[in-house]
């Protein structure tokens, strides 16, 4: 079987939310990071969908637009693939692809909740090392942060809060090419 890592289609909207049920459970908007979400879209060009060769969704990734003290940032997640296409690859796809895509785009800093085993050989290393804090409660091994620009959190600490709402994707559809992979 094979599966495409691409932009967010407009039809995998409706159907993210339930998958995130799915996979996370329903008690998942009340963790921290939800927070940080309220009122605000993700970052278009940074939701990825992994597709399937028939075109259904498979796997998803978004990042929303944080702030540290006012420095901004961006926040993986959620992540999340279809439980029965778990342990395939889909997830490291949907991570690097769409790290390379942040990095490409001049984001700077980028901050994950989640279990430090899957995300460390990304480059996430522990957020309180860097006097970084959110604002509620947070299994510390979990908070984690990368440097997307090499220094890029020097004399940044504090508070992570909401950023700025993104441009409307009409007004910056910055689209990146496919990538197909195959999985067992
Ligand atoms: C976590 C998740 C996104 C990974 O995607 P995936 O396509 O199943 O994973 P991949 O095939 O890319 O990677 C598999 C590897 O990740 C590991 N892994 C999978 N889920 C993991 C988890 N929750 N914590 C730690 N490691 C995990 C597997 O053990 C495997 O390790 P290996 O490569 O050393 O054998 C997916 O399993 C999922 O949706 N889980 C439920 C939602 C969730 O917990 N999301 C947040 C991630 S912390």
């Amino acid at each position: 079987m094979t599966f495409t890592i691409v932009a967010e289609r407009p039809e995998d909207a409706p159907l993210i939310s339930p998958l995130l049920d799915r996979t996370f459970g329903f008690e998942r908007t009340r963790k921290t990071v939800y927070r940080l979400r309220e009122h605000l879209d993700p970052l278009p060009e940074l939701c990825f969908s992994a597709v399937a060769g028939d075109g259904g969704l498979l796997g998803s990734i978004r990042y929303w637009p944080i702030e540290i003290a006012g420095t901004p940032a961006i926040l993986l997640g959620p992540l999340a693939v279809e439980p029965a296409l778990q342990g395939r690859g889909i997830g490291k796809a949907l991570v690097r692809h769409s790290l390379d895509a942040a990095k490409a785009a001049g984001h700077r800093i980028c901050v994950v909740v989640g279990d430090p085993t899957y995300y460390r050989p990304f480059g996430f290393l522990p957020a309180s090392g860097h006097g970084l804090l959110l604002p509620g409660p947070v299994e510390p091994e979990r908070f984690q942060v990368q440097e997307l620009v090499p220094g890029a959190l020097k004399g940044v600490h504090g508070v992570i809060g909401r950023g700025k709402a993104p441009a409307k994707a009409a007004d910056k559809p910055a689209r990146r090419r496919r990538v197909r992979r195959s999985v067992a």
